[in-house]
């Protein structure tokens, strides 16, 4: 294979126009902290998502990286209201469901499907494969064409399972076979918008490209709109045709993934990458940047820029005024940065990244 790799084509692009599947803004969780004696009153907040910007398109993939704790799996769960915001609004076609209740997101909930990272405790031990996949289905109300047990079998061969397991239990199954399982259960509903929490990220390194293909095929085949979260750089740019990156409960930046990995713009974002393994045209070695210090407490937040405390930019302004999401000049259309001094918008190295060579062999698998 040729080092000098590129990656598809953006699709992002085109289906990015017309109206948005999901638009959230200025979206907050914050979780109570409860003390004092006698009496138990709130004394503070961990302030979890703290702001989030974030649009998805139909059928597009959106990843969304950072570091533990920073609030991905929180973002995720609000999307799929399986958590009640603090603040913000969620805007999923066209529909207010910030504070929908239980009538008004029954159809919705069909529509929007999670994928979680622990394929050994996300399925119920105690039930087939057949019954764990079809149950949505019965949920709903839903009775597909030829029946919901021959749907299963159609479903079970999609993930590459055979449909002969359907009276299995998920014991009798690998972590890469459970996982296809969940992502089974997560299509029976048909959904348009799937929030995938670090779906790979429990699974062996040589089982995680298959199950990140197999993801990327359903996305692409089935035209559903995928939020991944994780928070391994190399993993999201294999699969996502925009990238969000977060810290500390907001987004920093957003942009189409060759813009982001070749020209990022916010210094935490460069941070990320530096630690990325990658091969370069020439073979030479990426910059390295190294974080000082420790990820400050999500319940007092920096004031100002929240990232201002481990940035090596940093100037008074960005302790006072906190830098608002925008397009800057030299970026390309849609990709937002917050920052006051953001890096130059020049392709990193002065030359463009290409893929670790591991990836690589991913990438043309895949196709
Ligand atoms: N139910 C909860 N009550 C209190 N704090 C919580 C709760 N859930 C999450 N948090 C806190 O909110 C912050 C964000 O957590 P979250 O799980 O969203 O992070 P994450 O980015 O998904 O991290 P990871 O990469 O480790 O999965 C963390 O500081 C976490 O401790
Ligand atoms: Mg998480």
């Amino acid at each position: 294979m040729s080092e000098n790799v590129t990656l598809p084509q953006q699709q992002g692009a085109k289906q990015q126009q017309g109206e948005p599947l999901l638009k959230v803004e200025g979206l907050q969780k914050h979780f109570p902290i409860y003390g004092g004696f006698p009496f138990k009153r709130q004394v503070g907040a961990v302030k979890a998502v703290d702001g989030v910007d974030l649009t998805m398109y139909p059928g597009e993939s959106l990843g969304l990286v950072g570091e533990s704790g920073c609030g991905k799996s929180t973002t995720g769960r609000l999307i799929t209201r399986l958590l009640e915001p603090t603040g913000g609004t969620i805007e999923y076609a066209g529909q207010d469901i910030t504070h929908a209740k239980r009538k008004q997101l029954a159809p919705i909930r069909s529509e929007i499907q999670m994928i979680f990272q622990d394929p050994y405790s996300s399925l119920n031990p105690r039930q087939t494969v057949g019954t764990i996949i079809k149950s949505p289905m019965e949920v709903n109300g839903i009775n597909p064409p030829g029946g919901r047990e021959n749907r299963v079998r159609e479903l079970l061969e999609t993930v590459g399972l055979n449909p002969e397991h359907y009276n299995r239990f998920p014991h009798e199954f690998s972590g890469g076979q459970r996982q296809r399982i969940g992502v089974a259960r997560a299509l029976a509903l048909q959904p348009k918008l799937i929030v995938a929490d670090e779906p790979v990220s429990a699974l062996d390194v040589s089982i995680q490209a298959q199950v990140v293909n197999l993801l990327q095929k359903v996305q692409e085949e089935m035209g559903i709109a995928f939020l991944f979260i994780a928070h391994d750089l190399a993993v999201v740019r294999h699969f996502s045709q925009r990238v969000a990156v977060m810290y500390l409960g907001k987004v920093m930046e957003v942009a189409d993934r060759d813009s982001l990995y070749n020209r990022p713009r916010h210094p935490y974002t460069h941070a990320l990458l530096s630690a990325v393994p990658e091969a370069t045209v020439d073979g030479s070695q990426r910059e390295r940047i190294r974080l000082a210090g420790d990820v400050p407490s999500p319940i007092n937040p920096p004031t100002g820029c929240r990232f201002r405390t481990r940035c090596w930019k940093a100037q008074e302004k960005c302790a006072t005024d906190e830098p608002p999401l925008v397009q800057l000049s030299g970026s390309t259309e849609g990709h937002l940065t917050a920052c006051h001094f953001p890096e130059e918008p020049t392709i990193k190295g002065g030359k463009e990244v290409v893929l670790d060579p591991a990836l690589a062999s991913l990438e043309s698998d895949s196709k």
